[in-house]
């Protein structure tokens, strides 16, 4: 039997700086015609592995197709957003361990401030105390160091919390920083009191509990929570106002990226929408890097 003149001189598809396929040229004349037969087998995190295909010439089993994409070569950039207590840390949680993006959350980054008893953290506690807005000469620069440390640039990002505002937003897309979706979870203020007053923070692990819709599985756990010093009615409602005083305006910036998701929901519900949009997001981003 012939065998196949093209098995062992397989072209690259991509520029050689983003190897994603070789294949058998009389199979796939094109990159649109690869494009369109690899879109079926991608995987979630865009590990096509092979892919075969019967050689027209030969009729032989022979067209070797291989993309080293275990770690795409454009890692998911995520911003999650919604009023306090929304569940935009759970829903994190959730994504990062299905996804292992980098988790950066402004409120984490600046509270590690507070805690370190830095100049920074010393001027932040002064407004994360009255729920209002930590100057942009202090978040910006935070958020966007820890952006353009190796791990995210490699893995890819979700950034929560953060823009709060529109200098915000823009300070960050002026750094290069530009998100492919905008998820915002919507949940109704009379949820979100509720939510904060009974969150607990185990120290240990960082995971989210609520004592009454997320108990600790332990009675260890249970015994060293904590609560955030922001936690209670009277600065969530502090909160809840800045936050709708600038929603509007960061909204409008990324409209034709947002997803809006129901909060309300339980969490497991909450995610299975995330999941399903950023599947559809990583099938978008394989399908146009293949046929690029
Ligand atoms: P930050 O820490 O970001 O607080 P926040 O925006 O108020 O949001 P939260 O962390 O309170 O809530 P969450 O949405 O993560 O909800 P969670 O998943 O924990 O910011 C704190 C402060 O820092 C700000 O006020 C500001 O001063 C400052 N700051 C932060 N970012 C800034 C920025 N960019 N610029 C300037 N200043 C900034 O869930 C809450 C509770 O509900 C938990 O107990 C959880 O178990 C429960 N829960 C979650 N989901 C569900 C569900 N689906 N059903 C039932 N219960 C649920």
């Amino acid at each position: 039997m012939a065998s196949c003149p093209y098995l062992n001189s397989s072209m690259m598809l991509s520029k050689p700086k983003h190897p994603t396929a070789s294949f058998c040229p009389l199979d796939f004349p094109n990159s649109q015609h690869l494009s369109s037969s690899l879109s079926f087998i991608a995987s979630p995190i865009g590990g096509v592995k092979s892919v075969s295909r019967r050689c027209r010439q030969t009729n032989q089993r022979c067209s070797l197709i291989l993309a080293s994409m275990d770690n795409p070569k454009k890692p998911l950039k995520i911003m999650i957003s919604g009023a306090p207590a929304s569940g935009k840390g759970t829903q994190c949680e959730l994504i990062t361990s299905k996804y292992d993006l980098v988790h950066v959350a402004a409120g984490d980054l600046l509270r590690a401030e507070v805690a370190a008893g830095s100049e920074n953290g010393k001027q932040a506690k002064e407004y994360m105390e009255k729920g209002q807005l930590v100057p942009d000469k202090i978040v910006v620069m935070m958020v966007k160091d820890r952006l353009s440390q190796p791990d995210s640039n490699e893995k890819g990002w979700l950034l929560d919390g953060y823009p709060r505002s529109s200098s915000q937003a823009t300070a960050l897309q002026a750094f290069g920083f530009q998100p492919d979706l905008f998820i915002l979870l919507e949940v109704p203020e009379e949820i979100l009191v509720d939510r904060v007053v009974g969150r607990r923070l185990d120290p240990v692990t960082g995971r989210i509990y609520h004592l009454t819709y997320s108990p600790p599985e332990t009675e260890e756990i249970a015994a060293r929570l904590t609560q955030r010093f922001d936690d209670t009615e009277e600065r969530v409602k502090l909160r809840l106002q800045t936050h709708n005083q600038n929603v509007e305006s960061v909204l409008s910036l990324f409209e034709d990226i947002t997803v809006k998701v129901d909060g309300s929901l339980p969490k497991e519900d909450v995610f299975a929408k995330i999941d399903s949009a950023l599947s559809n997001l990583i099938e978008q981003k394989n399908t146009t890097m293949l046929a690029t």
